[in-house]
C-alpha cells in the first residue's frame, strides 16, 4: 500500500545563468519545473562576484574552461532556486538536457535556449551530496519552505 509515497523526495540547486537572465527565459525556465509537478521552495536574484563563483565551481578549478566559466558566471544576475520533488535531481537533469545543447535532447530547456556549451543557461546539482553543498552556498534552512 501507499505505493504513491514510495518515490524518495530530494532537493536539487538549480541556477538561471546571466545568459538565461539576460534571455529572459527565467519565467519559461520555472514553468517547465512547474509543468512537471517540481516544487519551487526558495528562490533568490543575485549577482555573483568573481570569488563567489570560483567558490560554486570549485570542483572544476583545473579545468581549461574555469576562468572563462567563473567570468561569464559573474557577468550579470542569476536566479537561485531550491527544487524539491521525487527523483528531482534526475529529473531536472532531464529537463535541462545535456550540457552540452548540440548533444541536449529536443524541447529540453538547453536544445531550446542554450548558446554553447559553457553559456547553456541553466545549471543544476548532479548528485545528493553535491545537491546538499551547493543548496548551502546560496540557502539557509531558514530560506526554504517546508
Ligand atoms: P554546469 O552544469 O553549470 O556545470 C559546469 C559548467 O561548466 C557547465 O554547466 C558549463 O557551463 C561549463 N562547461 C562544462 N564543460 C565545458 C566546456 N567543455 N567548455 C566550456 N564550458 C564548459
Amino acid at each position: 500500500m501507499h505505493h504513491m509515497e514510495d518515490g524518495t523526495k530530494q532537493r536539487t540547486l538549480s541556477i538561471v545563468k546571466p545568459d538565461g537572465v539576460g534571455k529572459g527565459v527565467i519565467g519559461e525556465v520555472v514553468r517547465r519545473f512547474e509543468k512537471e509537478g517540481i516544487r519551487i521552495v526558495a528562490m533568490r536574484m543575485l549577482r555573483l562576484s568573481r570569488k563567489q563563483a570560483e567558490g560554486f565551481y570549485a570542483v572544476h578549478r583545473e579545468r581549461p574552461f574555469f576562468a572563462s566559466l567563473t567570468d561569464f558566471m559573474s557577468s550579470g544576475p542569476i536566479v537561485a532556486m531550491v527544487l524539491e520533488g521525487d527523483d528531482v535531481i534526475a529529473r531536472n537533469r532531464k529537463i535541462m538536457g545535456a550540457t552540452d545543447p548540440a548533444k541536449a535532447d529536443k524541447g529540453t530547456i538547453r536544445a531550446d535556449f542554450a548558446g554553447s556549451i559553457e553559456q547553456n543557461i541553466v545549471h543544476g546539482s548532479d548528485a545528493p551530496d553535491t545537491a546538499v553543498t551547493e543548496i548551502r552556498y546560496f540557502f539557509s534552512e531558514l530560506d526554504i519552505v517546508s
